[in-house]
């Protein structure tokens, strides 16, 4: 048997602090630390493995070499100071890990300054939330495969497991592992926002009470739509105010702040030239619940009046609709996983990726299994939408996403991912986009060139060609 790990924590919020209990349980060492004094006190009290240390140099001094040095703080500035903090303290064996949600271009250039210094640092994105810290994460790492090696036992003990399958893997070098846990906070977003509009479509088109709406969810919970995130809505809609005794959804504000890691995905689609319209909408329309005070003002000024016949008219399809949304969106996510990839020879394994993401994390869900064998076919059969995994239960789930959407633009109740989704969707399966008539505006105004369908080169409206 190995011996227990050396284990110090750099963070103790309420992630830092689970996470240390699970090490801690699993019978290895943990030296913590904060900068918050309060923190350091809750995370390290009678009862807590986490033990204390005065500042980052103590932690290194109180443990044995070899260690591992688990960062769990916010993005940003934080990590910088620890990493600074911790240089010259740092044996050769040392394994920092940084579990928090880096921006994966801050932990390429880390990777690279800790290396400079002899120092190796694993980038590993961790979801599940406070619950999958203690029992079992989803764990996607990145950086030097020799220090993978080194605290791959005790990530692995750390995650979850499906079908005695681990869910923690080393995706790649570098950022690879924070860019793969970009993309899941990518999808989470549009997942969450997909689930919104539902709840919305379900209130106000098909006016169900609370009761029935979550005697639907549970229905939809055991079919295809099976997710974590379906669950824990329907959970909320059975919780009510401890304030007010009211449902708590209706006492909570209309407003849906982030801390950005969603944007950086949809900021990364853009800057690779990806089409995930449904990932950057799902945080456009959190910037949208922003500006509650106008939205409240402007309340029904374009919308027709809700007619008195919608309990009539039950929405029809509404879990195939979902579940058309959620094949487009996880398609997108990968689209940009395997672009950027591409763009940082990371040689990432699509399939694996989707395997890991079966459990412990906040997107886990039924999807993953069909999306995995999806992801392995080639462009010339039309891509992961022309693989049957997902082309046959498309095919049946579009005609009622149309449906959907029509029903929900009739009646004014935005649902932007659901029709997001739908348009991408649609666009992705026509070889007609109008893509030429922008090559010939192009052109028209600023003489850029066009491509001809009948001649390789590049020409102009006039026939010329450069
Ligand atoms: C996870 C989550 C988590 C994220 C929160 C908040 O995988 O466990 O993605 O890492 O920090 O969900 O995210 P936002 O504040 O950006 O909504």
């Amino acid at each position: 048997m190995s011996p227990p790990s050396q284990v110090g924590l750099l963070g103790l919020g309420a992630m830092g602090t689970a996470l240390g209990q699970h090490v801690g349980a699993l019978g290895h060492r943990v030296v913590g630390y904060d900068r918050c004094a309060g923190c350091l006190t809750n995370a390290t009290g009678p009862g807590s493995p986490i033990e204390a240390a005065a500042d980052p140099a103590a932690v290194c001094a109180a443990l044995q070499p070899p260690r591992i040095l688990l960062l769990m703080v916010p993005a940003g500035a934080a990590v910088d100071w620890l990493l600074d903090e911790l240089a010259g303290h740092l044996g050769p064996e040392d394994v920092v890990i940084d579990g928090g949600n880096s921006h994966f271009q801050d932990t390429q250039r880390r990777v690279v300054a800790l290396a400079d210094r002899g120092e190796a640092l694993i980038g590993a994105g961790i979801s599940g939330g406070v619950e999958g810290a203690r029992s079992g994460a989803c764990i996607m790492a990145g950086g030097d495969e020799v220090a993978w090696q080194r605290v791959a036992p005790l990530l692995r003990a750390l995650a979850a497991e499906v079908d005695g399958e681990p869910c923690a893997a080393h995706l790649g070098p570098d950022g690879a592992g924070h860019f793969v846990k970009l993309v899941h906070n990518g999808i989470e977003y549009a997942e969450m926002q997909l689930l919104a509009e539902c709840y919305l479509l379900l209130k106000q088109v098909e006016q169900l009470g609370d009761p029935a709406m979550v005697e639907r969810l549970a229905r939809w919970n055991e079919g295809a739509n099976r997710s974590f995130l379906l669950e824990l809505t329907a959970d909320i809609l059975t919780r009510t105010d401890p304030h007010s005794g009211a449902p708590v959804l209706d006492v909570i504000r209309d407003v849906a702040r982030h801390k950005g890691t969603g944007r950086w995905a949809a900021t990364a689609a853009i800057d690779l030239g990806v089409a995930a319209p449904t990932l950057v909408e799902a945080v456009a329309v959190r910037a949208q619940s922003e500006g509650e005070v106008v939205r409240r003002v402007l309340d029904g000024r374009l919308r027709p009046r809700p007619t008195a016949t919608a309990k009539d008219q039950p929405l029809h399809g509404l879990a195939a609709a979902l579940l058309a949304a959620r094949i487009a969106v996880h398609v997108q996510g990968f689209d940009l996983l395997a672009a950027g990839s591409r763009a940082h020879l990371w040689h990432l394994d699509l399939a694996a990726v989707a395997r890991l993401w079966r459990g412990g994390c906040i997107i886990r869900s039924a999807l993953l299994e069909p999306v995995a064998e999806a992801s392995t076919a080639k462009p010339a059969e039309g891509g992961m939408l022309g693989h049957a995994a997902l082309a046959e239960p498309l095919a049946t789930a579009v005609p009622a996403l149309r449906a959907v959407v029509a029903r929900a633009v009739q009646a004014g109740v935005p649902v932007p991912c659901l029709a997001s989704a739908l348009t991408w969707l649609d666009g992705a399966h026509t070889g007609r986009l109008s893509a030429n008539l922008i090559q010939a505006q192009r052109d028209a105004f600023g003489a850029h060139g066009l491509a001809r369908t009948d001649r390789p080169g590049r020409f102009h409206l006039d026939g010329s060609e450069d």
